[in-house]
């Protein structure tokens, strides 16, 4: 049964509303996958290239990037609609940015659950915007504030985004050091289940000379898995949906000096078919609303298409995802390598595309 999104229904109401003013809509992992028809004087600024797709697809105005708001002139909107991320770093950026571009009388709609933190960002909102706390209840836990922009930006204390635009470099527990920033997948930290398919991938494929041809890092986040075979002699593809994954995942390539490329798409389904002898991937969890089984069988339809017909994909996954089972759908040889309790390595071959 699909689940009814309370706060998405908020933004549309909102959005549904803006008769002639300019708007700008956030538009982050959150919103569902099932974009309605657009509306009229509405932008939209999105960072996951599989909502960027159904944004077109629909007739939105939408630019895909990892928000980044300074390309935006000042006072240019009428009202900016958020409804809050996850990571506070890039809360904080948002609600700097919306309080730059808004025009003097503009309004930015902040709309979230108690539970992510929505009360102490509009009471830290509305101390930036220098107004009372204009907020009410929705339902449940869900609120909205409204933030009316009155004062010009000079003698601002923003609030603290770490610097959310910029990549920065931190040393991993392997003693390398990574671009990375907040707003992508773990990263702080190496993934476990991904530093196991890079310490098994040898064993995996029989013979480490067989790490060769074109391959592709599927889902690849900030590049872990692509740096480390960067030191083969390999023609490298990274893809990913998330747009700041992208950005690291190149200055990383950079950084170790590799030519690979990174290009967006959702689930590599934007690549060509039958163009890798070797695909990597440490497939994601969830995605916004979507389950974690209709991801996963995403993952393995394209990796079945994407894979020449003598080509093999190595899999991680978390050791409660039966992989081996659903990728039967997909491959006709489908092989558990190892498991250390924790996660699971697979080899899949023989595409049945
Ligand atoms: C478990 S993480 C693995 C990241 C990276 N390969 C690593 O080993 O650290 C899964 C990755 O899949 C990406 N992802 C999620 N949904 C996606 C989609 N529809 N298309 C492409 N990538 C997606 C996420 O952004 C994330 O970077």
């Amino acid at each position: 049964m699909q689940r009814v999104d309370f706060a998405f229904q908020q933004v549309m109401q909102y959005l549904n509303t803006t008769s002639q003013e300019r708007t700008l809509w956030i538009a982050d992992e959150n919103t569902p996958s099932d974009i309605p028809s657009s509306v009229i004087n509405v932008e939209v600024i999105c960072n996951r290239y599989d909502l960027y797709l159904a944004f077109q697809k629909a007739g939105w105005s939408c630019e895909f990037n990892d928000f980044e708001l300074h390309a935006h002139s000042d006072t240019s909107f009428d009202r900016i609609v958020y409804r809050i991320s996850k990571e506070k770093p890039l809360v904080h950026h948002i609600i700097n940015h919306a309080l730059r571009m808004l025009k003097t009388n503009g309004c930015l709609i902040l709309i979230g659950d108690k539970s992510e933190g929505i009360k102490t960002f509009s009471r830290k909102t509305s101390v930036l915007f220098q107004t009372p706390l204009v907020e009410h209840k929705v339902t449940g836990s869900l609120w909205v504030s409204e933030h009316t922009k009155s004062h010009q930006t000079s003698d601002t204390d923003w609030l603290d985004d770490q610097n959310y635009s910029e990549l920065r470099t931190k040393s991993f527990d392997n003693g390398k050091t990574y671009y990375t920033k907040p707003g992508l997948f773990g990263w702080q930290k190496i993934d476990k289940g991904s530093a196991f398919l890079i310490d098994e991938l040898p064993n995996m494929l029989g013979d480490a000379s067989l790490i060769q041809g074109s391959v592709l890092d599927l889902g690849c986040g900030f590049g872990y898995l692509s740096v480390e075979l960067a030191k083969y002699p390999i023609e490298l593809t990274c893809t990913d949906n998330n747009a700041a994954a992208l950005l690291a995942c190149a200055a990383n390539l950079t950084y170790v000096d590799h030519q690979g490329r990174v290009v967006p798409s959702d689930a590599g389904a934007e690549l060509s078919s039958n163009s890798f002898d070797l695909i990597v991937c440490n497939p994601p969890f969830h995605s916004g609303f979507s389950t974690s089984s209709e991801l996963t069988q995403r993952f393995l339809n394209q990796t079945a298409r994407l894979l020449k017909p003598k080509g093999i994909a190595c899999f991680v996954v978390n050791q409660h995802i039966a992989l081996e089972k659903i990728a039967l759908s997909y491959f006709r040889d489908v092989k558990l390598c190892a498991d250390n309790g924790h996660f699971k390595l697979l080899t899949l071959q023989a595409p049945k595309i």
